[in-house]
């Protein structure tokens, strides 16, 4: 290069004409770049100076600035180039570049001027000042927006400067050029199309600016072209539906689902909130809690499957982008069911009543029983207990009828708590109980009772009229008006007397009084019914029958009938000279209307003219003689015999006797005479007896009863009258054997109500004679208890 360049110098030599002092100019050109060394010109030759006129005539060069860049030889005055030359360097953009020297010679003294002009090399590539252009573009940004670029620098000049600019091919940018009046090219980015930040989000472009030297040089900028977003994508969920399943009764803060959205866009576009949307019911938002950022749902409250079977939430995610955009989803939540609901049991009424004649089959209540769970944790069964008399009975699913399965007895059992258990067959099963109460209504199937079929009461004779004697009572078992008795007497009359006079009865406790004094010695007992009643409809009632048993009180003082007196003066009693010691005297005879120890009757000798000569059987009132009796002996004696009975207290009778002794009678005919009364006494008394006796008595019972007889029917009927001298058979002694009998028969009639034999221990000591009466065979006779109605037929 150098070389040609040394030529293309040549070729370039103006020779100006030299006249003068300053006679011209010598121009040279040479091109920058060119080695140290390099030619320029020949001066020398160019001025048409001779090579040894140079140094007589002091050739040499002042440069005004390009001294530094050339040399001269002043040998041969060749101008050579003292180092590189930078055209850039020495003249910048200027379009022409020079140095200016002068050449002086001496002898005579001459001036040139010369000029050295530089030229281009293309030695210099366009180059960007920053090797990076940056653009920021909004996507949404509509085709042909034009973005002006950064001009790339070429320091040369003329054809080596920037000829044009060109950009990578790509789909979307163009470059536009464009020069100006001072000829500098302007490039401008073109954009050709859309752009979409979520397809290509940066560009990296090349812009190459070329110079039009040759070889031609570039230079090259990156254009950055960033693509800013627009929120122009919504937030788009993963899923349209999730779904989720959840056991009801889980705890709070159970997680149900994880929802999440992306959103294409970036930054804030892209940020996201998440919350439910306003389709989302309330009761949802309190069931379940969304975060906002991590879009986990949570339960927040109580799920129950028995409130809902599932739910429906509806989410959004809302990116922060301006204006922000929404997505959205559905999270389906079915919820499982869990035995969480005990049956219920359900009953018309909790108190029935049922009366207790109802037959096997009645209708009590119905029983429904539901289950709120689902499944088997719904299918509920229910049971009574077994030994009750009712029976659930199935009507239709889960609904039962409780009727009666036996008969009922409200007596027996009043009320029953019927325990109704159901269950569901979940597992574990849930179980409840319910108690209702049945009441039985009382019916009137209860007849009164008395505590007896029969009363035997004894009541003391000679009670207050009007006194309460007993009280029956009789239990109805039935409940209220059928159990309320009442007590009536049945029948009106007893023993030919009005009942109501003998007793009566309180009807509404069953009092019983005595309305009259009973006397034992009249009456000894009043029978009656009594009947129960009881105030149900119809009434039922029951009878008892009440024995009144009066008892006997010692009110009856003993009566002596034998041997009587005789007008208030003492009853004569003969007794021969000749009696041996025990005679039998007489025998004081008494009865007591009393019964019992009331009659039983103990003889005393009160007082005796002679205590020595008699003594008395103390319980057979027999007088015997206690010895032998002598001339000195009184023909008078004087005894008062006391009779007492047993009664507490006792009452007594005396009788006062006057034994008269004689000397010419015998012990029989004297036997005779006292005895004969009870000989007669006792011979109608028992037939057996007199089968027993008879034989050897009754010829001579006869001949007295005869004798007897006749004598009573010659006194006409004075029975009372005594003291005549008519009626027996050995005249002296007549009166008083009469006497004896008349008063024995008055004495034995007395007690004629005959009615003994009722009261068993009723006994009649007055006739049960003793054995010690050996002297004879009727003495033997034991009368005790032996019914005394009807004796002495003939004397009647
Ligand atoms: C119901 O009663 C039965 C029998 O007495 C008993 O086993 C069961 O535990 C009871 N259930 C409840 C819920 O009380
Ligand atoms: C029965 O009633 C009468 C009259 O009110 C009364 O005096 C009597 O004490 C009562 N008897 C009983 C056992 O209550």
């Amino acid at each position: 290069m150098a070389n040609s360049a040394i030529n293309n110098v040549a070729g370039f030599i103006i020779l100006v004409c030299t006249t003068g002092l300053i006679s011209g100019q010598i121009r040279y050109s040479v091109y920058e770049e060119m080695e140290e060394g390099a030619l320029v010109g020949n001066i020398a030759q160019d001025l048409g100076l001779a090579i040894p006129q140079l140094s007589a005539r002091k050739f040499r060069l002042i440069s005004d600035d390009g001294g530094q860049y050339m040399k001269m030889n002043v040998e041969n005055g060749i101008l050579s180039m003292r180092e590189k030359i930078d055209r850039e360097r020495i003249c910048g953009q200027a379009t022409i570049c020079t140095i200016s020297f002068k050449i002086i010679l001496e002898n005579p003294l001459a001036v040139h001027r010369g000029e050295v002009e530089i030229l281009d090399v293309n030695d210099n590539a366009p180059a960007f000042r920053g090797g990076t252009i940056a653009l920021q573009i909004v996507e949404t940004m509509t085709p042909g927006v034009a973005y002006p670029l950064e001009s790339a620098e070429d320091p040369d000049v003329g054809i080596n400067a920037i000829a044009s600019y060109t950009i990578s091919s790509n789909d979307y940018f163009n470059l536009k050029t464009q020069r100006t009046d001072d000829g500098i090219i302007i490039a401008e980015l073109v954009l050709e199309k859309p752009l979409d930040r979520e397809l290509h989000s940066s560009f990296q472009l090349v812009l190459t600016a070329t110079d039009g030297g040759t070889p031609q040089r570039t230079g090259t900028a990156q254009i950055l072209v960033t693509v800013v977003d627009n929120n122009d994508n919504p937030p788009v969920f993963n899923q349209n539906i999730y779904r989720s399943h959840l056991r009801e009764n889980t705890p709070l803060g159970t997680l149900v689902a994880h929802v999440e959205a992306n959103d294409l866009d970036e930054g804030l576009n892209a940020e996201l909130t998440y919350s439910f949307s306003k389709l989302t019911s309330q009761k949802v938002r309190d069931l379940f809690s969304l975060d906002p950022d991590s879009g986990e749902i949570r339960t927040e409250g109580v799920i129950d499957f028995e409130e809902a079977k599932g739910y429906s939430l509806n989410v959004q995610a809302v990116d922060h982008g301006s204006p922000p955009a929404t997505g959205h989803a559905k999270v389906l939540v079915k919820i499982i069911d869990e035995n969480d609901n005990a049956p219920e049991v359900k009953v018309m009424s909790t108190t029935n009543t049922v009366p207790e004649n109802a037959s096997p089959g009645t209708l009590i209540t119905l029983v429904n029983v539901i289950d709120g769970d689902t499944g088997e944790n719904g299918q509920v069964s229910c049971e009574i207990p077994k030994n009750i008399p009712f029976i659930l009975q199935t009507s239709s699913m889960n609904h039962y009828e409780l009727i009666t399965s036996e008969p009922l007895d409200r007596e027996s059992i009043p009320v029953y708590q019927v325990n109704i258990e159901a269950w569901d067959l979940g597992s574990p099963s849930l179980s409840t109980n319910k108690t209702i109460q049945i009441v039985i209504a009382d019916i009137n199937d209860n007849v009164p009772r008395f505590s007896e079929p029969s009363y035997n009461i004894y009541v003391m004779e000679n009670n207050a009229p009007g006194t309460s004697i007993f009280e029956v009572t009789a239990i109805d078992r039935d409940l209220n008006q059928n159990s309320y008795v009442s007590y009536y007497l049945l029948g009106n009359r007893i023993q030919d007397m009005p009942l109501s006079t003998q007793v009566s009865i309180n009807s509404m406790n069953g009092t019983i009084y005595a309305m009259r004094s009973f006397d034992y010695e009249k009456l000894k007992n009043v029978q009656f019914h009594v009947q129960a009643r009881d105030a149900g409809v119809p009434p039922l009632s029951s009878s008892t029958t009440v024995n009144v048993i009066i008892l006997d009180q010692n009110d009856n003082a003993p009566v002596i009938g034998s041997p009587t007196e005789q007008s208030g003066s003492a009853a004569v009693v003969i007794l021969p000279q000749s009696a041996a010691p025990g005679y039998l005297v007489t025998k004081v005879m008494a009865n007591d209307a009393d019964s019992g120890q009331n009659a039983r009757l103990f003889y005393h000798m009160q007082s005796s003219s002679d205590p020595s000569v008699f003594n008395v059987g103390k319980n057979s009132g027999e007088i015997r003689t206690a010895r032998k009796l002598l001339e000195s002996d009184a023909t008078t004696q004087t005894l008062v015999i006391l009779v007492k009975d047993n009664g507490q207290p006792s009452l007594s009778s005396m009788v006062t006797i006057q034994v008269t002794i004689l000397e010419n009678i015998t012990e029989r005919i004297v036997e005779s005479e006292n005895l004969v009364t009870n000989r007669e006494y006792f011979s109608d008394l028992n037939i057996h007896l007199i089968v027993i006796f008879g034989c050897t008595s009754v010829l001579f019972l006869v001949i007295i009863i005869l004798l007897i007889s006749i004598k009573c029917k010659q006194d006409g009927n004075s029975n009372q009258e005594y003291n005549s001298t008519s009626c027996c058979c050995k005249p002296g002694n007549s009166d008083d054997a009469f006497a004896r009998r008349a008063a024995l028969e008055e004495t034995l009639r007395y007690p004629g109500t005959g009615r003994l034999s009722r009261v068993p221990d009723a006994h009649n000591y007055s006739v049960c004679l003793s054995p010690e009466s050996a002297k004879s065979d009727f003495l033997f006779l034991k009368t005790c208890g032996t019914p005394m109605s009807g004796l002495n037929p003939n004397i009647a």
